[in-house]
């Protein structure tokens, strides 16, 4: 028996608010612990639009007769939380942050622009209206941030307690590996989820190999710099321990989600490669400079090759939940 679309919007405005009511937690204490003021700046503004945000959809819902689920709003409120307590041990808070928030607004952009596919196929414009008001204002917020990294990069490197930036930059580099192995993990499990859909299916596809030769990319930058395999096994059970992605969103469990969500990692991988980039400048490392030139590229391509598939995602979540 097939859910009704109507359904799955008000199942997308649910999720909607869970991650804005995530992002307030985040917007409330990130100011606190952001260590350069131009990026707590930025917080303090989207403070404020994301208290918008979050009274626009509860409106829209309460409109339909529908309500925020409350459990799901507490795992997510939950999650912003523990975020935020990680975020003050962490050496260079700056960079760390400016990164994850970039992934989180990436997120937040990519939930509003499939709610507003799905409502304009529900026939439900003023819906699809709102969601893309609010992802416009997600993305200026991600412009905000992106334009913050010189600053961010200064900042978290006037935090450290070490004047050896190469030693700082091998563990850029470890870190960078951690994350590229959740990312093959998420693609792995998630491609089997998009089999039935051949854009995302190859996209899938691609940036697995790709993200596989990345991989040995930073290994190779790893070694000239004489790094070794315990850095690489250092970085896997801090990062791992914390598995960034599912954190913050939690199991990518239907083929809307799953879009979303590899949007946001391809997001968090941008970050990092744009501090690991001024890093490697800073040492003077000119081949690290290159590759992260070339591993920003490959990210921003793939995300942007996501956004494209996101009508694709859009019928594969309506075909899995019985809609389409
Ligand atoms: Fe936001
Ligand atoms: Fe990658
Ligand atoms: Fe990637």
């Amino acid at each position: 028996m097939g859910r009704d679309i109507r359904e799955q919007v008000t199942r997308y405005l649910a999720d909607a608010h869970s991650i804005e009511e995530q992002s307030l937690q985040q917007m409330r204490s990130a100011p606190d612990i952001a260590g350069e003021p131009e990026l707590e700046r930025a917080f303090v503004e989207h403070l404020a639009e994301t208290e918008r945000h979050e009274s626009r959809i509860l409106t829209l819902l309460e409109e339909r007769g529908a309500s925020p689920s409350r459990s799901k709003d507490v795992v997510m409120r939950a999650g912003g939380a523990a975020f935020m307590l990680w975020g003050r041990i962490q050496p260079d808070t700056p960079g760390k942050l400016a990164a994850h928030a970039l992934s989180y607004e990436a997120l937040e952009w990519a939930a509003y622009d499939l709610l507003a596919r799905t409502a304009d196929r529900a026939g439900e414009g003023a819906v699809a209206d709102a969601a893309r008001d609010l992802r416009d204002e997600e993305r200026v917020m991600m412009d905000r941030i992106e334009r913050l990294f010189d600053r961010t990069v200064d900042a978290s490197l006037r935090a450290q307690d070490t004047d050896d930036l190469e030693d700082l930059l091998r563990t850029y580099l470890a870190d960078a590996h951690a994350i590229e192995a959740q990312s093959i993990q998420l693609l792995e499990s998630g491609k089997e989820m998009v089999a039935d859909y051949p854009t995302l299916a190859r996209l899938f596809e691609e940036h697995l190999s790709e993200s596989r030769a990345q991989q040995q990319l930073l290994e190779e930058r790893l070694e000239a710099l004489g790094g070794s395999w315990s850095l690489i096994k250092d970085a896997a059970m801090r990062i791992g321990a914390l598995e960034w992605g599912t954190f913050f969103f939690g199991h990518p469990d239907t083929p809307g989600k799953l879009a979303a969500f590899a949007y946001a990692f391809e997001h968090l991988e941008i970050g990092g490669y744009e501090q690991l980039r001024r890093v490697a400048f800073r040492v003077g490392d000119v081949g690290t400079v290159q590759a992260a030139e070339r591993l920003i590229k490959e990210e921003r391509r793939t995300a942007d090759k996501l956004a494209d598939a996101f009508d694709e995602a859009v019928t594969a979540a309506l075909t899995e939940a019985g809609v389409a």
